[in-house]
């Protein structure tokens, strides 16, 4: 069944923006339905919020309902989230002193739903200390804000007002969304994406890992309720909100961190793709071309796996296997001489399969010698799953 986001639009010149936010929404088959202040039509008509999210728009707290129900209670009711992008000061202002004065302020005083809220205003009014002991009303109550950014504002100034991009309020929304919070408590590290070894200033070696797999386990685990720590390598795709991201190059720097993380958590997830060598003298100077040919010797890097069930105790770790052949003997291999508890197959010589796919298949191995095999789904939806195998292991346990 589709989940339901009420979206309430306020007067300020960022409510083009959340037409872009309804269209994302329905792509990922969200109902939305939309409630306008009186000054948000003076922005954007009603009529393109209609289009968009293809459901009535309200305004007007009096118009005649065309069906019998008290619309702002139904609205309210109907919300999985509640969510106001752009929120003005004074809608802010409204809902932190309890007034509900039209249509949007009181379907949000009448719902159950969680309310996230988007500010987006002129620098100054964001540091107004009024507006910001606003802010810390709402946080205290439980409604969750997410900041704005640094940028050129609307008005000509530069600094902190402008609403946060709409990826990551859609990212928030999804979060919240998810009803299904059984990794609460629990601390996961996720490693993702490639690392980088350089040859001099302006060369390196690396992989083609997007970090897309690892980026939606962590995702997907943080929407579950865990504390998650995502330990990535370059990549150029967006982290997770709400997740401590920790960037990295080399493979040094991430056996670095994911030892510094991994002593103190429940589950490790490795992802990424780490290199298995690095050059062993990295010139500090460009490299010119002279000989017709040209070596570089490689030095083995550290086996981060292999560090970590050398010294795991009761962690869950869990491995990936990136094979062109042989896949299922290697990742079994992998498997024992690692100490993993479960290890992720996968065939990268498959179609729509692998790096920098959005979607993945792979066949999961667990220690105890069950062997699933998955068909090719979303690398989100494969997150998900994955997360359901481990908890099966945790509580085995
Ligand atoms: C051109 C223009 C742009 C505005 N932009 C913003 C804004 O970005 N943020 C804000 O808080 N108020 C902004 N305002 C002021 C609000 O529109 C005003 O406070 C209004 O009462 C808000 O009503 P509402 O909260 O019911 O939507 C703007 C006003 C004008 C005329």
């Amino acid at each position: 069944m589709s989940k339901t986001v009420v979206l309430g639009v306020t007067g300020g010149i960022a409510a083009y923006k959340a037409l872009d936010l309804i269209s994302k929404l329905k792509k990922k088959n969200i109902d939305v339905h939309v409630i306008m202040t009186e000054s948000a039509t003076k922005f954007v008509t009603p009529l393109s919020f209609q289009s968009l999210s293809q459901n009535p728009v309200v305004v007007d707290m009096f118009a005649e309902p065309k069906t019998w129900e008290i619309q702002h209670i139904s609205l309210a009711d109907k919300a999985d989230v509640f969510a106001i992008v752009p929120a003005t000061a004074n809608v802010i202002g409204k809902i932190a002193n309890g007034i509900a004065d039209d249509m949007l302020t009181t379907t949000v005083m009448a719902t159950k739903a969680p309310v996230l809220i988007a500010p987006a205003m002129n620098v100054n009014m964001y540091e107004n200390p009024i507006l910001q002991r606003n802010i810390s009303i709402l946080k205290q109550y439980g409604y969750h804000i997410i900041e704005p950014i640094e940028g050129r504002l609307a008005c000509g100034y530069v600094g902190k007002g402008k609403l946060a991009e709409v990826d990551v309020i859609v990212d928030y929304i999804d979060m919240l969304l998810c009803k299904n919070k059984d990794y609460a408590g629990k601390k996961v590290l996720v490693t993702a994406g490639p690392t980088v070894e350089d040859i001099d200033p302006v060369r390196f070696i690396s992989n083609h890992s997007s970090g897309k797999m690892g980026y939606s386990i962590a995702r997907a685990a943080r929407n579950r309720g865990a504390e998650v720590i995502l330990i990535t390598g370059p990549t150029d795709i967006m982290p997770p909100v709400g997740v401590k991201v920790i960037r990295v190059k080399t493979a040094q720097e991430m056996y670095d961190e994911v030892m510094k993380y991994f002593p103190n958590v429940d589950i490790a997830i490795k992802a990424a793709a780490v290199a298995d060598y690095r050059v062993e003298n990295v010139s500090n100077t460009k490299i010119k071309k002279s000989e017709d040919s040209f070596e570089i010797k490689l030095i083995k890097n550290k086996d981060i796996l292999l560090e970590m069930g050398k010294i795991k105790t009761n962690q869950i770790l869990v491995g990936f296997a990136a094979e062109t052949n042989d896949l299922i003997q290697n990742a079994k291999l992998k498997l024992a001489n690692k100490n993993l508890d479960m290890i992720i197959a996968n065939d990268i010589t498959q179609e729509n399969s692998g790096f920098n796919y959005d979607t993945n298949t792979v066949k999961i191995i667990k220690k105890d010698g069950q062997l699933v095999q998955l068909p090719n789904m979303l690398k989100q939806e494969l997150a998900d799953i994955i997360l359901n195998y481990i908890l099966e292991i945790k509580l085995k346990r």
